[in-house]
């Protein structure tokens, strides 16, 4: 029933947004991605179809079409891009974007997955050399303004969103990748990035910026530019170390005072409150339902469009939700802390709006025991 590769995950989302069914669905399919992130080491022979299908194919779907990841099997990008890069791109990933590094994977793995790649692509493989492209950046930075801020972003900092999901710009069939990344100068070479600019990427946005009626002079001077992101290239989105993976507080009041005071909390925090049901629903029969374990859901639809259009996945984790456990004469609200989730996803932008909702979690707990 879920996929990710298409709009149906956020369709999905929305009609179920307060229906018990999707809190199963989307614990099962959130841990379907953590373990598609985090597969142990093959011993030996690695097999390239069943890596990709591991760690890859959830983003870049199963035949390398796209999905919150950029298409991998178009012949237009096979035609650009070296096994270098591509092993490099896999090992280091797009920090702060949402393409994960997967330094877990062995050598021969990541050769593996490359050569599984390949297999969508009959046409010559391209070798790139390291000779750094001579070009004047100040001259690539105007031709960067008028021909490529529209799509990659004024400083190159990618469109928002991801692949070829419904969150990516409208219009744009495929979401422009950070130029000004870590990840990807890493692991492009100039005579690659020189190599796009002149031949495109056919049936993307991204056009021959040759045929598109610039020299080959203006062409390397753009190299240059993009080259010299380099020294603001933002690094990690963040690690996980020093966050706490919960939050939890603890209520001076019974189970039946504090499930009210946090349903006034949430409600003047201008959050829309929908159901309270115990933890277990829907897992065993309602009479045997715990009492003493409820989940009450809520839901800021703005706030959840925004961060949507950031990045779908963030549906994994709505709608928003506290939960009010008594155990031993003590009651406790607890609540998955929304720093972390978003470091799960590397994405930089994420992690501002989930440390807003960070705090607006505390601020409800908080006043809901005061
Ligand atoms: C969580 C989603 C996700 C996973 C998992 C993922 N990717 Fe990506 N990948 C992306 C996104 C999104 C981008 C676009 C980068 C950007 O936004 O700047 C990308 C970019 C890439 C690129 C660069 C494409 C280009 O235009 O040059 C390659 C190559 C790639 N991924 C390969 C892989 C491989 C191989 C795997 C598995 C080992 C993998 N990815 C796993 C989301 C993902
Ligand atoms: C209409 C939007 C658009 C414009 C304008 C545009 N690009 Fe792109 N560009 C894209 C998209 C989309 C991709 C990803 C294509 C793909 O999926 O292979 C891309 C890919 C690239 C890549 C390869 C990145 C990677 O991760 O593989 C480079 C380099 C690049 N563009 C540079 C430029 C430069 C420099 C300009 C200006 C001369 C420019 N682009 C103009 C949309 C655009």
């Amino acid at each position: 029933m879920l996929t990710v590769r298409n709009n149906g995950l956020l369709i999905h989302i929305y009609r179920n947004i307060f229906d018990g069914k999707s809190v199963r669905s989307l614990a099962a399919f959130l841990l379907l991605v953590l373990t598609a992130l985090q597969q142990p080491a093959w011993a030996d022979a690695p097999d390239g179809a069943k890596l990709f299908a591991q760690n890859c194919a959830v983003c870049h779907g199963e035949t390398g079409s796209g999905g919150i990841g950029v298409p991998l099997s178009l012949p237009s990008f096979q035609a650009t891009v070296s096994n270098r890069y591509l092993a490099a791109t896999i090992r280091d990933g797009r920090p702060g974007r949402v393409m994960p590094a997967f330094a877990q994977l062995s050598d021969a793995e990541i050769a593996a997955i490359v050569g599984y790649i390949r297999s969508w692509y009959r046409g010559p493989v391209p070798h790139y050399g390291d000779a750094p492209v001579a070009g004047n950046p100040a001259h690539g930075k105007q031709l960067f303004a008028a021909h490529c801020a529209m799509c990659h972003g004024v400083d190159g900092q990618g469109g928002r969103g991801t692949g070829v999901t419904f969150s990516r710009p409208r219009g744009l069939p495929i979401m422009p990748p950070a130029l000004n990344n870590a990840g990807f100068l890493a692991s492009a070479p100039d005579a690659m990035i020189r190599a796009v600019l002149i031949h495109g990427r056919a049936g993307t946005p991204m056009v021959s910026f040759v045929k598109a009626g610039l020299s080959r002079r203006d062409v390397d001077d753009l190299v240059a530019y993009v080259r010299s992101f380099q020294s603001g290239a933002q690094t990690v989105a963040g690690s996980v170390a020093g966050l706490k993976p919960d939050l939890i507080v603890q209520s001076p009041y019974d189970l039946k005072t504090t499930i009210k005071n946090l349903t006034q909390a949430i409600n003047s925090d201008n959050f829309f409150v929908g159901r309270s049901q115990p933890v277990e629903y829907g897992l065993t029969t309602p009479d045997k339902a715990n009492p003493h374990q409820i989940i009450v859901y809520f839901c800021d639809v703005p706030f959840l469009n925004k961060a949507l259009a950031i990045d779908p996945r963030v549906g994994l984790f709505l709608p928003c939700r506290i939960t009010v456990v008594e155990h031993a004469g003590k009651v406790m609200l607890m609540a998955v802390n929304p720093e972390v989730v978003s470091r799960l996803f590397n994405n930089g932008e994420l992690n501002e709006l989930c440390k807003e909702m960070h705090d607006r979690y505390l601020a409800i707990m908080q006043e809901a025991t005061l």
